[in-house]
């Protein structure tokens, strides 16, 4: 069976963009070998408070259960619970070139605004790589600003393959079709982001659906007053719905034709209330979870699983290198 792995990093709350690569890793759950972790080592790339981290993480799996991920049907696990994860992420440094690392977007535009930033921030995306083919992960589904990672950790199998031997497995990067950008509210050229400072702008999965009903309602639009569906000219207006799309599971081009001949408060109307009811429905979920033991059942069985393969799996890789007696 192929393997589909992905994680969502707990450096601020999940929100309605992180929702869409959960719903992503649900669609596959039944056909494929399902691994979802929390990559909490990423989250401390940037300062974290240690307290709310250990929340956030905790949460992060809650919710990913409260989402519809099945148990039984998902390998679920925290990074940071299996050592070998950092430890292949050694090996790959270097194996991997200082200008390769050096054209990550994501990396360039956090070092564009002249902040201080860590060198873990730097080799962030090669951690990533470890983390996808420790497993032979087959497909990761990630929204389309990871794309140039998983490209990163394609590069980097390949070029491994070719020295040492086959052992890594070509990983392929699943775009969520729509709403693989769900952006933010009061920016919509920007992507919703879960370490957004802009309270109003961004809906947490754990907003209360009352708040998140209002800030759908004071999203950012236009003065055109009209409804289509052209993110260039119209972000604000195509990121509703984008949103409504993403949340009914209605083609972009229905939604489109359903409210062309309506006015921006409908829409604005229509939007804030399939989200309210999502976020209602996940947080009764959620509230059964967060205080339930099941969280760690998951966990203690993900931890043991995922050792098991991911020390086999470094096993071979320090074998091919040289590094045993
Ligand atoms: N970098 C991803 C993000 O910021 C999270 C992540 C870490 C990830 N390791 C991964 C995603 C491996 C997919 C596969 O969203």
């Amino acid at each position: 069976m192929k393997k589909t792995l992905t994680g969502l990093k707990p450096s601020g709350e999940l929100t309605l963009g992180s929702l869409m690569t959960i719903k992503q890793m649900k669609e596959y759950q039944d056909n494929y070998d399902s691994y979802l972790f929390v990559p909490d080592l990423h989250a401390i790339t940037v300062p974290q408070d240690p307290q709310e981290l250990k929340e956030r993480i905790r949460k992060n799996v809650a919710l990913y259960l409260a989402c519809g991920i099945d148990p039984q049907k998902n390998t679920i696990y925290l990074q940071s619970e299996n050592l070998y994860h950092a430890n292949l992420s050694w090996v790959l440094e270097c194996t991997t070139y200082m200008g390769e690392a050096s054209r990550m977007t994501q990396y360039k535009d956090k070092t564009s605004k002249g902040e201080n930033v860590s060198v873990g921030l730097f080799t962030y995306p090669i951690l990533m790589a470890a983390d996808i083919l420790l497993y032979d992960a087959d497909y990761v589904p990630v929204g389309i600003d990871q794309k140039q990672h998983v490209e990163l950790a394609r590069d980097i199998a390949i070029r491994f393959n070719k020295k040492y031997g086959n052992i890594f497995q070509i990983p392929e990067p699943l775009i969520t079709k729509v709403g693989s950008k769900i952006m933010d509210l009061q920016e919509p050229t920007k992507k919703m982001s879960k370490s957004s400072d802009n309270y109003k702008g961004t809906i947490l999965l754990l907003d209360d659906p009352e708040v998140a009903k209002k800030k759908i309602m004071s999203a950012v639009t236009d003065s055109d007053n009209t409804i289509k569906y052209d993110p260039i000219n119209k972000p604000g207006i195509s990121n509703l719905l984008t949103i409504y799309s993403a949340l009914t599971d209605i083609p972009l081009n229905d939604v489109e034709n359903k409210f062309k001949d309506t006015n921006y408060g409908t829409l604005k109307k229509e939007v804030a209330s399939i989200v309210a009811t999502t976020l209602q429905d996940i947080q009764t979920k959620y509230q059964s979870i967060i205080s339930s033991n099941i969280i760690d059942e998951v966990l203690n069985q993900g931890k043991e699983k995922t050792n098991q393969i991911a020390s086999q799996k470094l096993k071979q890789v320090y074998h091919l290198l040289g590094l045993e007696r």
